[in-house]
């Protein structure tokens, strides 16, 4: 894949010293491309919070790397103690997103038995370049899987333009390289396919407009920025053929925790007849729940994301508030869509239906852990 900014990765080890991991810092897209490093597992955590970094599969990724800034700093004593409570740290980061807490446990459990930090570092570095790398080549499978849906809507369409709806950002920047919901797309246009991309702008931090957006020019995709009130209107003309989203949390029932107004999507997406995927990394899937209303943590942000927008003005960024002082906001950060209204879920190995079993056939060494 290419782009027209020098880095197609949304996170690294730095080249001249592979201490440092490297981001880029998603707060300053799309006016500037800023690279920050971090140093420090502390780091690590206030770049999840904050949002440098974002999107379910990159706080995974981003958490690997945590756990090894973690293990170049372990002080003599208990290590496995000290790992768990970088770990703690990471996962309190941000609630939502199930791959954080994957990746924690999972590195958390090859650490256990190590006590030597030498041993405990070489295995969380390979660690985290393994999760970096599997995350590349899962997102490159969903797209392959994906694509299937949009080339036979363009044969329908007599090879018109296929119009994908999409909404927050679950493209590369949400991930390493080739995003979730945005894999199939690019994978289409590589056989020449042709889409048009619908952005939902996505209120309050609007990663449509900052992120998707960009990202989608960066790569040359047509699409135009939308409010999020607009879905709804152009499914009723006709003028969306697919809806692609992406995931935070999706039980193994196949509800599904995604960027708040997900579930209004959804909602029109089924009056109008207009298929609704969500592209679902294995990583992304919580094997444990079944009820994503109840058990789904959803994450609560500062109303002030809210009462505020920020903006670039004369080569600066500034915040303007939009709401009155004493009024108060309330900011969820994600929704469930339940899995009724889901047509499906592109894994890395097929699509499936939203329903435990179909989700199973697919990953049937799953069935064990549940
Ligand atoms: O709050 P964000 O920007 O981290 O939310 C991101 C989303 O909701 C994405 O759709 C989701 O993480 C899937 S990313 C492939």
């Amino acid at each position: 894949m290419t782009t027209r900014t020098k880095t197609n990765r949304t996170i690294w080890l730095k080249e001249s010293d592979k201490k440092v991991v490297q981001i880029i810092d998603q707060r300053f897209l799309p006016h500037q491309v800023v690279i920050k490093d971090l140093k420090n597992v502390d780091e690590v955590v206030v770049a999840i919070r904050d949002m440098q970094v974002r999107g379910a599969p990159l706080i995974g990724v981003a958490a690997g790397f945590g756990m090894y800034l973690a293990s170049l700093h372990l002080s003599c004593g208990n290590c496995s103690l000290q790992m768990q409570e970088a770990g703690k740290h990471l996962k309190d980061a941000r609630p939502t997103a199930v791959n954080l807490a994957h990746v924690v446990d999972r590195v958390l459990s090859a650490v256990s038995k190590l006590n030597n930090p030498d041993d405990i570092q070489k295995t969380t570095f390979q660690m985290a370049q393994d999760i970096l790398n599997e995350d590349v080549q899962i997102c490159k499978q969903i797209g392959e899987h994906g694509l299937h849906l949009i080339e036979d809507l363009s044969k329908k369409k007599n090879g018109e333009a296929v119009n994908v709806l999409t909404h927050c950002n679950a493209g590369w920047l949400a991930c390493v390289e080739w995003g979730t919901a945005t894999s199939p797309i690019y994978h289409a246009l590589e056989q020449g396919i042709k889409v048009h991309v619908w952005v939902d702008e996505t209120r309050p931090r609007r990663q449509g407009a900052h992120l998707t957006a960009w990202e989608l020019g960066e790569r040359g995709v047509p699409h135009t920025l939308i409010s999020d009130n607009s879905s709804g209107y152009l499914m009723t003309r006709g003028l969306v053929d697919l809806v692609l989203v992406g995931t935070d949390r999706t039980t193994v029932t196949g509800d599904v925790a995604n960027k708040i107004g997900t579930y209004m999507v959804a909602l029109a997406a089924k009056d109008n007849q207009v298929p609704f995927y969500v592209s679902a990394p294995s990583s992304s899937i919580d094997w444990n729940m079944t009820d994503g209303f109840r058990e789904i943590p959803i994450e609560k942000r500062s109303e002030n994301e809210v009462k505020e927008i920020q903006g670039w003005c004369d080569g600066t960024f500034k915040k303007v508030k939009v709401a009155p002082e004493r009024t108060p906001a309330l900011n969820y950060a994600f929704d469930v869509t339940p899995r009724a209204l889901v047509t499906g879920i592109i894994t890395e190995r097929g699509i499936a239906e939203a329903r435990k079993e179909s989700l199973l056939k697919l990953f049937p060494e799953k069935r064990g852990s549940i």
